[in-house]
């Protein structure tokens, strides 16, 4: 059975000063989103792709396939407005969601999620994440450090997160949509479980103009 993912792409990648919205950056001759749209097409446990889109560009958003939604001023509204889209249209127990701006995710790493919450019936949630290797410190406002951090108990987390969808409509609606960076966060937050698969380590985020090189190089070794 395939489940509904929500991509979110309505950020607007001022950090990558690209001029325009992060998702439509060309990425190895395509839109950076293309890429996690590909996956999600190919992941068995998927039928369905939404991709939440900057208010007013869904014109732009032209990959086959896909639905589109608009989203809202913080990741989590976008998040939230996909999660209205998908009830006007049926849907079933399980949702999917991750950033466009992980274009290196894999098919394999969305089944593997998909698979850890189904198998996991006191979890409400399993997202992929990455053991920290660097030392994480704590600063204070002055700049200087307050603490050092037991790196052994870090992980560093991104997406696919997979959620079950009651549990996630119900954090959302009484979550603090503005502060939170990601939606397992808003689980936390309302009690619930979320568990863990490791996520392989290619699978990065492009926030910053280097990221984007470092992702080409990723997806096509031999250029
Ligand atoms: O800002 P950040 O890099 O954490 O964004 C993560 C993902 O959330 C990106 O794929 C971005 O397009 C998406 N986003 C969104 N709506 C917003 C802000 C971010 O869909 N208002």
């Amino acid at each position: 059975m395939g489940f509904p993912a929500l991509i979110v792409a309505a950020g607007s990648g001022q950090r990558l000063g690209a001029g325009g919205p992060k998702a439509l950056v060309p990425l190895c001759g395509r839109p950076l989103y293309a890429w996690s749209v590909d996956a999600f097409r190919v992941a068995r446990s998927v039928d369905r792709v939404i991709v939440v889109v900057p208010p007013g560009k869904a014109d732009e958003f032209t990959e086959p396939g896909i639905e589109t939604v608009d989203g809202g001023e913080v990741r989590s509204e976008s998040v939230a407005n996909g999660l209205r889209h998908l009830a006007s249209g049926g849907s079933g127990d399980l949702i999917v969601v991750h950033d466009a701006a992980r274009p290196l995710v894999t098919p394999d790493l969305v089944d593997a999620a998909v698979e850890a919450l189904q198998s996991a019936p006191d979890l409400d949630a399993v997202i992929a994440a990455a053991q920290v290797t660097d030392t994480i410190k704590r600063v204070g406002r002055d700049g200087t450090v307050e603490e050092t951090l037991d790196r052994s108990v870090l992980i560093s987390v991104q997406t696919p997160q997979v959620f079950r969808l009651g549990a996630l409509e119900r954090a959302i609606e009484t979550g603090d949509l503005v502060a939170a960076t990601d939606d397992a966060s808003l689980i936390e937050a309302a009690g619930g479980s979320v568990g863990v698969i490791e996520a392989p380590s290619g699978n990065i985020k492009v926030t910053v103009p280097g990221d984007l090189d470092l992702a080409a190089r990723l997806l096509e070794p031999d250029n």
